[in-house]
């Protein structure tokens, strides 16, 4: 087994601790990757911003930024009004930080899950009688908790990824589900990693990723660090370079999955698995547990995030459509599980009938969906 624990050192948010303030630092993805700039948040609502603005983004990476947003609005209350403030009143502050977070980006289920998971832990320390030092101790712990799960997690996703792929293989990728995305190694972008580390000589078509270009600024960077050949093509050349390009398989992750294997993720997702399927390509999609929202049948029911059209008609401020048009920007589309070969996750791999397959591998792991706590 590749020991990509030991290997991986990257990291894309994380808690500082500077005396008795706490922050929650980011490298800014949305200036990626010309300038590689650190942010230092103080203040949760400049956390729920970084979410919105993309400045952060990945489903694990967004839940887990949440979770440290959480941890810093009590850090920040202790701050400004003391410990005499009653933890009741902090709960509620938290629940509203939670409505705040929860808000900022509806697709991606671990951002939801996150909030309720710091919440259900936020409501356990005031039944346990906690002080509010402990509580916000507590807090981050929990935070660093679930950072530390997705660390792990992607680490088993890219071991059973990797026994997907073999040497020599050609593959595709759409969007970043790397280590940009998410708090360890990534999740497609693991498998290609455990891959290549394990000797296995690759070649990767990345999709630029239209319109945000996830695929061009990010995955293309990752890859180049990892020394990974790459090619970079714009995302209406995937159905050619399929015919021509000799490609065996297509990897990409997810922002939630329905209990029957509908995978909601970016947007032009679902146009290459309709496209993988007309070559008879395996397409693979790789996610943390977390991602899975067994609560909902099907994926007709996942919220779509609508973007804003500026980032359709114009490419950094500069405008490349008439003005005043009409563009649709939905951030995400849902690919029906019949198209997906397999969906691998970090308990292990799952192929169809997925309504039996997810329930097995997720049986007794913590509760997933959006419900309100
Ligand atoms: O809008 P983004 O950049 O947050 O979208 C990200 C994706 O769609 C990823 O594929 C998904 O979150 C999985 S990342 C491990």
């Amino acid at each position: 087994m590749t020991d990509v624990k030991r290997l991986h050192e990257k990291r894309t948010v994380w808690w500082q601790q500077d005396g008795a303030h706490g922050a929650v630092c980011m490298i800014d993805q949305s200036l990626l990757p010309g300038e590689v700039v650190i942010l230092t948040l103080t203040h949760e609502q400049q956390v729920a911003d970084a979410i919105a603005r993309l400045q952060v983004r990945g489903a694990p990476a967004i839940g887990v930024t949440a979770a440290l947003g959480m941890a810093l609005a009590i850090s920040r209350l202790r701050d400004e009004q003391g410990d005499t403030l009653a933890v009741e009143q902090a709960v509620a502050h938290l629940r509203n930080v939670g409505e705040l977070l929860r808000g900022t980006r509806p697709t991606a289920v671990n951002l939801a899950w996150s909030v309720d998971r710091m919440i259900r832990h936020a409501q356990q320390a005031v039944r346990d009688g906690c002080s509010l030092p402990e509580l916000a101790q507590g807090m981050q712990a929990e935070a660093q908790a679930i950072a530390g799960e997705d660390f792990e997690a992607c680490l088993r996703m890219g071991e059973f990824g990797a026994t997907l792929i073999a040497d020599g293989d050609t593959l595709l990728t759409h969007c970043n589900t790397g280590w940009l995305a998410t708090a360890g190694w990534g999740s497609a972008l693991a498998s290609i990693y455990v891959a290549h580390r394990s000797g296995k000589k690759l070649h990767i078509f990345v999709d630029e990723t239209r319109p945000v270009l996830q695929g061009a600024r990010l995955t293309a960077w990752e890859l180049q660090q990892e020394g990974i050949p790459l090619t970079l093509i714009t995302d209406s050349m995937a159905a050619h370079f399929m015919r021509y390009g000799g490609i065996k398989g297509v990897f990409v992750g997810a922002d939630r999955i329905a209990a029957n294997g509908d995978v909601a993720n970016k947007i032009g997702t679902y146009g290459v698995a309709v496209l993988a399927q007309a070559h008879a390509i395996p397409f693979y999609v790789v996610a943390p547990r977390s991602t899975i929202d067994l609560s909902l049948a099907s994926g007709e029911r996942i919220p779509m995030e609508q973007r804003n059209p500026d980032e359709i008609t114009s490419i950094r401020g500069i405008p490349i459509a008439p003005a005043g048009i009409h563009a649709a920007n939905p951030a995400f589309d849902v690919t029906p599980g019949s198209y997906i070969t397999a969906i691998v996750t970090d308990a292990g791999i799952a192929r169809p009938p997925y309504n039996q397959s997810l329930r097995a591998l997720c049986a007794g792991y913590h509760a997933v969906g959006t419900g309100n706590v």
